[in-house]
Protein backbone atom coordinates (compact mmCIF):
# COMPACT_ATOMS: atom_id res chain seq x y z
CA UNK A 1 0.00 0.00 0.00
CA UNK A 2 1.42 3.38 -1.03
CA UNK A 3 1.67 6.90 1.32
CA UNK A 4 -0.01 10.01 0.21
CA UNK A 5 3.43 12.08 -0.55
CA UNK A 6 3.85 15.53 -1.95
CA UNK A 7 4.97 16.30 -5.05
CA UNK A 8 8.63 17.69 -5.80
CA UNK A 9 7.23 21.47 -4.95
CA UNK A 10 6.01 20.38 -2.19
CA UNK A 11 2.18 19.97 -2.94
CA UNK A 12 0.25 17.00 -2.59
CA UNK A 13 0.03 15.13 -5.42
CA UNK A 14 -2.14 11.84 -3.64
CA UNK A 15 -4.05 11.38 -0.19
CA UNK A 16 -5.54 8.72 0.78
CA UNK A 17 -9.20 8.86 2.11
CA UNK A 18 -11.44 6.93 3.58
CA UNK A 19 -14.47 5.82 1.06
CA UNK A 20 -17.05 7.59 2.90
CA UNK A 21 -14.68 10.74 2.27
CA UNK A 22 -15.30 10.40 -1.38
CA UNK A 23 -16.73 13.50 -3.00
CA UNK A 24 -18.11 13.82 -6.63
CA UNK A 25 -15.18 15.28 -8.47
CA UNK A 26 -12.20 13.57 -7.16
CA UNK A 27 -9.95 11.44 -9.13
CA UNK A 28 -9.55 8.05 -7.31
CA UNK A 29 -6.22 6.70 -8.62
CA UNK A 30 -5.37 3.83 -6.05
CA UNK A 31 -7.43 1.61 -4.41
CA UNK A 32 -6.68 -0.21 -1.35
CA UNK A 33 -7.05 -3.45 -3.26
CA UNK A 34 -6.13 -4.38 -7.28
CA UNK A 35 -7.75 -3.30 -9.74
CA UNK A 36 -8.64 -6.68 -11.59
CA UNK A 37 -10.66 -7.23 -8.21
CA UNK A 38 -13.12 -4.74 -9.04
CA UNK A 39 -15.32 -2.96 -11.98
CA UNK A 40 -13.35 -0.17 -12.48
CA UNK A 41 -11.00 1.24 -15.21
CA UNK A 42 -7.06 0.52 -14.31
CA UNK A 43 -6.06 3.88 -14.95
CA UNK A 44 -8.43 5.21 -12.35
CA UNK A 45 -11.66 7.44 -12.74
CA UNK A 46 -13.40 10.80 -11.73
CA UNK A 47 -16.17 10.23 -9.26
CA UNK A 48 -18.87 11.41 -11.55
CA UNK A 49 -22.04 10.85 -8.89
CA UNK A 50 -22.86 9.10 -5.89
CA UNK A 51 -23.98 5.81 -7.54
CA UNK A 52 -20.31 5.39 -8.09
CA UNK A 53 -19.09 6.15 -4.51
CA UNK A 54 -21.85 3.55 -3.39
CA UNK A 55 -19.48 1.34 -5.73
CA UNK A 56 -16.24 1.82 -4.29
CA UNK A 57 -17.67 1.43 -0.98
CA UNK A 58 -18.72 -1.99 -2.25
CA UNK A 59 -15.07 -2.68 -2.84
CA UNK A 60 -12.85 -0.76 -0.69
CA UNK A 61 -12.38 1.18 2.55
CA UNK A 62 -9.72 3.03 1.89
CA UNK A 63 -8.67 4.79 -1.76
CA UNK A 64 -6.32 7.11 -2.90
CA UNK A 65 -7.29 10.63 -5.04
CA UNK A 66 -5.03 12.19 -7.65
CA UNK A 67 -5.08 16.10 -6.26
CA UNK A 68 -3.61 17.79 -9.14
CA UNK A 69 -6.83 15.75 -11.45
CA UNK A 70 -9.88 16.27 -8.84
CA UNK A 71 -11.87 19.59 -8.96
CA UNK A 72 -12.37 19.70 -5.49
CA UNK A 73 -8.28 19.38 -4.65
CA UNK A 74 -8.13 23.13 -3.91
CA UNK A 75 -10.61 22.50 -0.89
CA UNK A 76 -8.15 19.41 0.49
CA UNK A 77 -5.16 21.80 -0.33
CA UNK A 78 -6.82 24.71 1.63
CA UNK A 79 -7.45 22.07 4.48
CA UNK A 80 -4.51 20.37 4.60
CA UNK A 81 -1.56 22.30 3.82
CA UNK A 82 1.97 20.61 2.45
CA UNK A 83 4.28 19.50 5.23
CA UNK A 84 0.78 17.95 7.69
CA UNK A 85 0.04 14.72 7.78
CA UNK A 86 -0.43 14.32 4.48
CA UNK A 87 3.12 13.18 4.69
CA UNK A 88 3.12 10.41 7.05
CA UNK A 89 2.81 6.56 6.03
CA UNK A 90 -0.14 5.25 6.49
CA UNK A 91 -2.34 7.72 7.38
CA UNK A 92 -5.73 7.78 7.10
CA UNK A 93 -7.58 11.10 7.11
CA UNK A 94 -11.29 11.82 7.07
CA UNK A 95 -12.51 15.31 5.92
CA UNK A 96 -15.37 15.56 8.01
CA UNK A 97 -13.43 15.46 10.70
CA UNK A 98 -11.09 18.04 9.57
CA UNK A 99 -13.86 20.20 8.67
CA UNK A 100 -15.47 20.28 12.43
CA UNK A 101 -11.73 20.49 13.85
CA UNK A 102 -11.08 23.95 11.73
CA UNK A 103 -14.83 24.67 12.38
CA UNK A 104 -13.16 24.61 16.30
CA UNK A 105 -10.30 26.14 15.43
CA UNK A 106 -11.87 29.11 13.81
CA UNK A 107 -14.41 29.13 16.62
CA UNK A 108 -12.20 29.75 19.48
CA UNK A 109 -9.74 31.83 18.23
CA UNK A 110 -11.84 34.29 16.95
CA UNK A 111 -13.85 33.93 20.38
CA UNK A 112 -9.97 34.60 22.25
CA UNK A 113 -9.68 37.76 19.78
CA UNK A 114 -13.46 38.48 21.25
CA UNK A 115 -12.72 38.22 24.85
CA UNK A 116 -9.12 40.36 24.17
CA UNK A 117 -11.35 43.03 22.66
CA UNK A 118 -14.01 42.91 25.93
CA UNK A 119 -11.29 43.57 28.74
CA UNK A 120 -9.27 46.07 26.16
CA UNK A 121 -12.63 47.98 26.48
CA UNK A 122 -13.20 47.62 30.10
CA UNK A 123 -15.93 45.13 29.80
CA UNK A 124 -16.20 41.72 31.63
CA UNK A 125 -15.28 38.77 29.07
CA UNK A 126 -17.86 36.53 28.95
CA UNK A 127 -15.36 33.34 30.09
CA UNK A 128 -19.04 30.65 29.33
CA UNK A 129 -18.16 31.37 25.82
CA UNK A 130 -14.41 30.25 26.38
CA UNK A 131 -15.18 27.29 28.67
CA UNK A 132 -18.01 26.05 25.31
CA UNK A 133 -14.96 26.84 23.37
CA UNK A 134 -12.80 24.45 25.16
CA UNK A 135 -15.52 21.61 25.83
CA UNK A 136 -15.18 21.56 22.09
CA UNK A 137 -11.60 21.21 21.50
CA UNK A 138 -11.32 18.63 24.36
CA UNK A 139 -14.20 16.44 22.63
CA UNK A 140 -11.84 16.80 19.60
CA UNK A 141 -8.69 16.00 20.86
CA UNK A 142 -10.54 12.88 22.42
CA UNK A 143 -11.87 11.92 18.85
CA UNK A 144 -8.66 12.21 17.57
CA UNK A 145 -5.72 13.88 18.94
CA UNK A 146 -3.59 13.72 15.76
CA UNK A 147 -6.28 15.95 13.89
CA UNK A 148 -6.07 18.98 16.13
CA UNK A 149 -2.22 19.30 16.34
CA UNK A 150 -1.96 19.55 13.00
CA UNK A 151 -3.91 22.45 12.81
CA UNK A 152 -1.59 24.00 15.81
CA UNK A 153 1.87 24.23 13.48
CA UNK A 154 -0.04 24.94 10.20
CA UNK A 155 -1.09 28.17 11.70
CA UNK A 156 1.06 29.30 13.84
CA UNK A 157 3.16 31.91 12.26
CA UNK A 158 0.99 35.06 12.23
CA UNK A 159 1.17 35.83 15.77
CA UNK A 160 -2.36 35.63 15.80
CA UNK A 161 -3.40 36.21 19.90
CA UNK A 162 -6.40 34.28 19.28
CA UNK A 163 -4.31 31.49 17.52
CA UNK A 164 -1.63 31.35 20.12
CA UNK A 165 -3.80 30.17 22.67
CA UNK A 166 -5.21 27.95 20.54
CA UNK A 167 -1.89 26.11 20.15
CA UNK A 168 -1.58 26.54 23.53
CA UNK A 169 -5.04 24.70 24.43
CA UNK A 170 -4.50 22.07 21.91
CA UNK A 171 -0.70 21.42 23.02
CA UNK A 172 -1.91 21.32 26.41
CA UNK A 173 -4.96 19.23 26.21
CA UNK A 174 -2.97 16.37 24.27
CA UNK A 175 -0.33 16.14 26.98
CA UNK A 176 -2.97 15.59 28.91
CA UNK A 177 -4.89 13.46 27.09
CA UNK A 178 -1.46 11.42 27.02
CA UNK A 179 -1.42 11.55 30.94
CA UNK A 180 -4.33 10.54 31.28
CA UNK A 181 -6.56 13.06 32.34
CA UNK A 182 -10.34 12.56 32.24
CA UNK A 183 -12.89 15.17 30.73
CA UNK A 184 -13.17 17.65 33.59
CA UNK A 185 -9.47 17.47 34.07
CA UNK A 186 -8.75 18.37 30.47
CA UNK A 187 -11.56 21.36 30.21
CA UNK A 188 -9.37 23.07 33.56
CA UNK A 189 -6.11 22.82 31.75
CA UNK A 190 -8.08 23.75 28.54
CA UNK A 191 -9.39 27.01 30.03
CA UNK A 192 -5.85 27.69 31.69
CA UNK A 193 -3.97 27.22 28.66
CA UNK A 194 -6.16 28.97 26.50
CA UNK A 195 -6.07 31.98 28.91
CA UNK A 196 -2.77 32.17 30.21
CA UNK A 197 -1.81 35.13 28.41
CA UNK A 198 -4.39 36.90 28.71
CA UNK A 199 -2.62 39.83 30.68
CA UNK A 200 -0.95 40.76 27.37
CA UNK A 201 -3.79 42.68 26.43
CA UNK A 202 -2.89 45.37 29.36
CA UNK A 203 0.63 45.88 27.84
CA UNK A 204 0.67 49.01 25.42
CA UNK A 205 1.06 47.25 21.84
CA UNK A 206 4.05 49.44 21.34
CA UNK A 207 6.09 47.85 24.08
CA UNK A 208 4.58 44.32 23.22
CA UNK A 209 4.91 44.21 19.38
CA UNK A 210 8.80 46.11 19.38
CA UNK A 211 10.98 44.32 17.04
CA UNK A 212 14.19 45.36 18.91
CA UNK A 213 15.37 45.20 22.04
CA UNK A 214 13.70 45.89 25.08
CA UNK A 215 15.15 48.40 27.21
CA UNK A 216 14.79 47.25 31.40
CA UNK A 217 12.20 49.26 31.63
CA UNK A 218 10.16 47.52 29.05
CA UNK A 219 10.89 44.43 29.91
CA UNK A 220 9.69 45.02 33.57
CA UNK A 221 6.26 46.28 31.90
CA UNK A 222 5.70 43.32 29.71
CA UNK A 223 6.81 41.20 33.12
CA UNK A 224 3.67 42.37 34.67
CA UNK A 225 1.19 40.90 32.17
CA UNK A 226 1.67 37.35 34.24
CA UNK A 227 0.01 39.46 37.08
CA UNK A 228 -2.98 41.01 35.06
CA UNK A 229 -3.67 38.18 33.67
CA UNK A 230 -3.99 36.44 36.87
CA UNK A 231 -6.44 39.37 38.18
CA UNK A 232 -8.47 39.31 34.74
CA UNK A 233 -8.99 35.39 35.45
CA UNK A 234 -9.33 36.04 39.34
CA UNK A 235 -12.36 39.01 38.36
CA UNK A 236 -14.23 36.32 36.15
CA UNK A 237 -15.23 34.79 39.16
CA UNK A 238 -15.93 31.63 37.15
CA UNK A 239 -12.69 30.30 37.03
CA UNK A 240 -10.68 27.55 39.17
CA UNK A 241 -8.04 29.09 41.61
CA UNK A 242 -5.33 26.56 39.10
CA UNK A 243 -6.81 28.59 35.75
CA UNK A 244 -5.26 31.69 37.93
CA UNK A 245 -2.56 30.45 38.93
CA UNK A 246 -1.49 29.20 35.46
CA UNK A 247 -1.25 32.70 34.48
CA UNK A 248 0.39 34.06 37.17
CA UNK A 249 3.14 31.31 36.86
CA UNK A 250 3.56 30.71 33.11
CA UNK A 251 6.91 32.35 32.94
CA UNK A 252 8.01 30.78 36.20
CA UNK A 253 11.40 28.51 35.70
CA UNK A 254 12.85 25.09 37.52
CA UNK A 255 15.74 26.65 38.06
CA UNK A 256 13.92 29.85 39.64
CA UNK A 257 15.15 32.40 36.84
CA UNK A 258 11.51 33.09 35.64
CA UNK A 259 9.14 35.81 36.99
CA UNK A 260 7.29 37.34 38.62
CA UNK A 261 8.05 35.32 41.40
CA UNK A 262 10.96 33.49 40.61
CA UNK A 263 9.58 30.55 42.26
CA UNK A 264 11.81 27.38 42.22
CA UNK A 265 11.21 23.59 41.71
CA UNK A 266 8.26 21.95 41.28
FE1 LIG B 1 3.25 35.02 28.69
Amino acid sequence: MSESKPNNSGKIEKARLHVSDLRVGMYVCELDRPWLETPFSLQGFEVDDDEVIDEVMQYCQHDYIDVDRSKVDDFIIDLLPPGSFLNKKSTTFQIKDIEQAESIRKQTTNLVKTLLEEIRYGMSPDIQLAKLAVSECVGSVLRNPEIMTFLVPLRSKDGHAGQEAFNACIYALVIGHLLGFSSSQLENLGISALLHDMGKVLIPDDILNKTGKLTDEELSIIQTHSRGGRDIIMSSGCLSIGAAEVAHGHHENLDGSGYPRGLQGD
